[in-house]
């Protein structure tokens, strides 16, 4: 069965929680998943959960394997604002992940189109992703594939759009900083994942979820595309979730 199920919850927390667990039993199940994983403020209560049930010895990553959905094109994986600080900070150290089981792309070198190459031959050779977790961005993006982007794509280098420079910019000192480009995952490539876990929450989510959900299929919002992939889940906050049905 195709389409996308809905799961609307009071609040971020609640979204946070809710796919914790989900991820937490996923592991459970299957101690080798091969887990892809996103950045972002949604994720950060999400990251804390996963913390807290690592903790709480409820999860053990020692064999699980993660790939992060992009990085920045351009800045050094040390820099405060790339994607991989970010993640070492919000779990990777935190955890009992292995180093060599967490792949990243590495958005600072010359020979990009390579790693863009060897991250889906990767993806590949371990078996694919088992479980994709996403958020999305005003615009209706997944990972760093800006609308217009085609559903076949794979990882490449990526021009950011202005909208999204804008978000990101809270994190750097100026727009003037923002990167222009990234390394991302092509929508081709979420797509193959075997499972796909959308998180979203706040009313700024709310137009790019309707529009995803309630109306067609297209490129101009990526995320729409999810409505084709065979298990994929919304997590929603009634936030986010407001503005259904308003077409
Ligand atoms: P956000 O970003 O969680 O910071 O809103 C989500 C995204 O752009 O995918």
């Amino acid at each position: 069965m195709r389409g996308v199920k809905i799961l609307i919850l009071k609040d971020a927390e609640a979204v946070a929680k809710k796919s914790a667990s989900l991820i937490v039993e996923r592991i459970n199940k299957n101690p080798k998943l091969v887990l892809g994983l996103a950045t972002g403020e949604t994720m950060l209560p999400l990251y804390e959960e996963l913390r807290r049930a690592y903790k709480r010895g409820e999860v053990n990553f020692s064999e699980v394997k993660t790939f992060n959905l992009d990085e920045y094109f351009g800045i050094n994986s040390d820099d405060k604002n790339s994607y991989r600080s970010y993640m070492d900070k919000e779990l990777f150290n935190k955890v009992n992940l292995r180093k060599k089981n967490i792949n990243f792309l590495d958005g600072d070198v010359k020979e990009y189109k390579k790693v863009c190459i060897d991250y889906e031959k990767k993806i590949k050779s371990v078996g694919g992703i088992d479980l994709q977790i996403l958020g999305i961005g005003r615009n209706g993006h997944i990972a760093f594939n800006e609308p217009g982007s085609s559903f076949k794509s794979r990882t490449r280098k990526v021009r950011l759009s202005e909208r999204t420079r804008r978000d990101n910019s809270k994190y750097f000192f100026s727009l003037r900083r923002v990167p222009k480009f990234a390394l991302s995952m092509g929508i081709g490539t979420i797509m193959e994942s075997k499972e796909i876990v959308l998180l979203a929450s706040g009313k700024r989510k709310a137009n790019a979820i309707h529009k995803s959900i309630d109306g067609k299929i297209t490129n101009r919002i990526p995320a729409s595309v999810l409505r084709k992939h065979k298990k994929a889940t919304f997590i929603l906050d009634r936030a986010a979730a407001s503005d259904f049905n308003k077409i």
